[in-house]
């Protein structure tokens, strides 16, 4: 099942007041082109109701098995499935999970399916943390179910603890994961993400707007695809996705050295990270003082690292380089793009258009991928993961 085929996708809500967030979830995999049935527990009702989902996914909501009897609901619905999401799910849906209770359209749905199923608990970590929903979990887990472990932070009340619902980025790649074709089994892959930072004393820095989150959708697109991921991250403020190899670097020099030690053995190398060009001459050991201001800025250029790669590249290595591009009075984004894809030496260049705010620092992207070969792919703007599977689909095809 490739990237962009179709799926029939089951999302399963249950009581909490997570059930909000599922709105984006149910929105984004419709415009990902995937149809959707929702199947609400009663209590979510209570949340979100019926006219809601019916909208967002543009078909008929039940909740109990004893409605449209004659359709046999949960049976159509679970052999249809390609995937099964439940997100929020609460403690008591997980106990009734674990026990294969079937007494409502949503847990006849599940034991019904032959689906992958990948659930998403949200409760209080108080609840998260008995004794009780640890086994439940761990029993759903040895029966191949795949059960996130909610994410840290503010609470519904005023604390904050383990129990929150995963952002909805996370929760896609997540789920689309399990359903995805393995076209990357067997290879390495080395993504660059995140921003260099060059010092200028112990305090300050040169650095830039990049947030990571592109690398951050490559690496776990390419693992959701069979790839063994090596992640080579300067600073960022999101966490990495989980499952990949971590490399922690802060500035250009660091991230060419942390390259070079794995470039021969990588089939794939993305260089997705906005590495600066330059870096300030000397930096300073002790705090510069205001008495003692900057007049003057002696920057020295860095290596380019990309430039590197293309000349050292052994044979059937796969190099993409991204470039970020304003426009200006001597061509536009994609002239600018298309001058740097003949320059670069690259396989493929993923041209970002970086005006107005646009993509920097931004859960959303949209590129023209270029290839040395003549084909031109025109992404819109949209997640980062759809775009992260539009690189890799353009990678997939010229590995050798
Ligand atoms: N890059 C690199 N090493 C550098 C600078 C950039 O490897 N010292 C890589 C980036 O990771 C990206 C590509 O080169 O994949 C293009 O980056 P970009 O900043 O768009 O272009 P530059 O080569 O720096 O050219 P310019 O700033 O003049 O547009």
């Amino acid at each position: 099942m490739s990237s962009s085929a179709s799926l029939e996708i089951v999302v399963g809500v249950t009581g909490g007041i997570a059930a909000y967030k599922v709105c984006e979830v149910v929105r984004s995999l419709r415009e990902l082109g995937h149809g959707v049935t929702v199947v609400p527990t009663a209590n979510s009702l209570k949340f979100i109701g019926t006219a809601t989902w019916e909208a967002l996914s543009g078909r008929k909501v039940q909740t109990e098995i004893f409605e449209s009897v004659e359709q046999v609901a949960h049976v159509a619905i679970g052999a249809q499935a390609d995937l099964v999401i439940i997100a929020p799910a609460t403690a008591n849906f997980m106990a009734r999970l674990v026990h294969g209770v079937a007494d409502d359209l949503l847990t006849s749905t599940l034991l019904a399916t032959s689906a992958p199923i990948i659930i998403f608990p949200a409760m209080h970590t108080s609840m998260w943390n008995q004794p009780a929903t640890i086994q439940n979990v761990e029993t759903l887990r040895s029966r191949q179910v795949t059960v996130i472990t909610p994410s840290t932070g503010r609470l519904t009340g005023e604390d904050s603890g383990i129990g929150r619902l995963p952002d909805l980025d996370d929760i896609l790649s997540s789920a689309l994961a399990l359903v995805h074709e393995k076209d990357l089994i067997g290879r390495q892959v080395l993504i660059s993400a995140g921003g260099t930072r060059e010092p200028l004393d112990p305090v300050r820095f040169l650095g830039n707007r990049s947030s990571g989150r592109q690398g951050f959708a490559l690496a776990s697109a390419a693992r959701a695809r069979g790839a063994e991921v090596t992640l080579v991250i300067g600073r960022t403020d999101v966490d990495p996705p989980v499952g990949v190899r971590v490399v922690r670097v802060e500035t250009a020099l660091e991230m060419k050295a942390a390259i070079d030690a794995s470039k021969s053995d990588q089939d794939v190398i993305i260089m997705a990270a906005a590495v600066a060009d330059f870096r300030p001459a000397h930096a300073s050991e002790k705090k510069i003082k205001k008495g003692h201001a900057l007049v003057h800025l002696d920057l020295v250029e860095n290596p380019d690292i990309l430039a590197s790669l293309v000349t050292g590249r052994r044979t059937g290595q796969i190099i993409v380089g991204f470039a970020a591009e304003t426009g200006d009075e001597n061509g536009s984004v994609r002239e600018h793009g298309l001058i740097k894809l003949a320059s670069k030496g690259v396989d493929l260049l993923v041209i970002n258009d970086v005006s107005g705010g646009l993509v920097f620092g931004s859960l959303k992207n949209g590129a023209l991928i270029a290839a040395v070969d003549g084909e031109f792919i025109d992404i819109p703007y949209g997640s980062k993961d759809t775009l992260a599977h539009a690189v890799l689909d353009a990678i997939v095809k010229r590995i050798p």
